[in-house]
């Protein structure tokens, strides 16, 4: 029986709540499908930053390499400043565990609304591959003259052509497998950031060479932010850097009916990958018993299927699929016509 050993990290706010959906359905998984998973939970989060001051222990990143897998819920707490959490913990996590891929599929379920007008499931299934470790989410840059009439401020954005050539790299594997429409679109700004997509457009061709069976396109961030609401059947796979693709996620995850469903992986493909929601730690629903599980539970779908277990991962798709079309009004909190654990009980009968 195949076995993997997973470090639980529940977080802030609503992770917990969401992380016990999840782990419910993946032990479900298990049983059903043979495999058994040893988990560790870690208590790193806000909670235990504001008792002990610390946002990562010593040591911690070693011992997380020692797991197959990682299952996060959400980290960020309204009573600690924005940026110490998630630097710390979350994005610490992405770069020390070199964790260069983020994966988030923007798929639309039968039976979930989509804001966009006459849009359904056939036009609304692409995946935006994130890089992850790089650009302006490095931390380099800094002030001058702080808070004072003459101060400066700057954010550099770092792109090395290691980081993304094994992102794109990545980006074509996965767009050949995933077998549609092998299109693979690059998301840039050529005609602004003149150094860091030149970089990405330059490589992108390069590495497409070895892709001959993948059609290469190329668009500037705002015209797809533009496309993804009037066209978004022309995507198949997307390819951008840390900042486009954190944001042009935002507005996937509404195309697919809401931060409640969207999942996302966090890929290191030689050491340890990362699952959560996508969705942040919603303070305002913390305890309530009211937040969607489905992202979290469709994040332990993508990490089933990164461990291997493809048939599990499968039918943990297709069990939200089936609640979404017969059971869901609503993907959003407290409209769903059902509290958090019976959402979970609900899919974990299904499969
Ligand atoms: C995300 C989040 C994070 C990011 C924040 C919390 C640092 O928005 O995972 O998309 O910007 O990457
Ligand atoms: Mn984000």
């Amino acid at each position: 029986m195949n076995s993997f050993n997973i470090a639980v990290i529940p977080g802030d706010g609503t992770g917990p709540e969401m992380v016990n959906e999840g782990l419910k359905v993946l032990q479900g998984a298990a049983q059903k499908y043979n495999f058994k998973l040893n988990l560790k939970t870690f208590d790193y989060g806000g909670e235990r930053y504001l008792q002990t001051g610390e946002v990562l222990p010593e040591g911690a990143i070693e011992e997380l390499k020692q797991y197959e897998a990682i299952f996060l819920g959400a980290i960020g707490h309204p009573d600690v400043k924005p940026g110490i959490l998630e630097k710390g913990i979350l994005l610490n996590l992405r770069f020390e565990l070199d964790q260069y891929i983020n994966l988030r599929p923007v798929k639309l379920y039968p039976g979930i609304e989509t804001p966009l007008k006459d849009k359904g499931p056939e036009d609304i299934d692409f995946v935006v591959i994130r890089e992850n470790t790089e650009g302006l989410y490095t931390g380099s840059g800094g002030f001058l003259k702080k808070g004072t009439p003459d101060e400066v401020a700057i954010q550099e954005s770092i792109n090395t052509r290691k980081g993304v050539e094994r992102c794109l790299r990545y980006a074509f594997q996965y767009c050949r497998e995933r077998n549609k429409k092998k299109t693979l679109t690059l998301c840039g700004k050529t005609n602004v950031l003149t150094y860091a997509f030149d970089l990405w457009e330059r490589t992108f061709h390069e590495v497409g060479k070895d892709y001959p069976d993948i059609k290469r396109e190329y668009a500037h961030v705002d015209a797809i932010c533009m496309w993804m609401v009037k066209n978004p059947e022309q995507f198949d796979v997307i390819v951008t850097d840390n900042m486009f693709g954190d944001i042009i996620t935002d507005l996937g995850a509404m195309l697919q009916g809401g931060m409640g469903i969207a999942a996302g992986a966090n890929i290191n493909p030689e050491g340890t990958s990362m699952f959560e929601p996508i969705g942040g730690s919603a303070p305002k629903y913390t305890g309530k018993n009211m937040i969607n599980p489905l992202a979290s539970i469709c994040a332990g779908g993508m990490m089933l299927k990164h461990l291997g277990e493809k048939e599990a991962a499968n039918a943990i798709e297709k069990a939200v699929m089936t609640v979404c079309s017969k059971h869901i009004k609503s993907l959003s909190a407290g409209k769903m016509g059902y509290t958090t654990s019976e959402l979970g009980d609900l899919v974990l009968n299904y499969l």
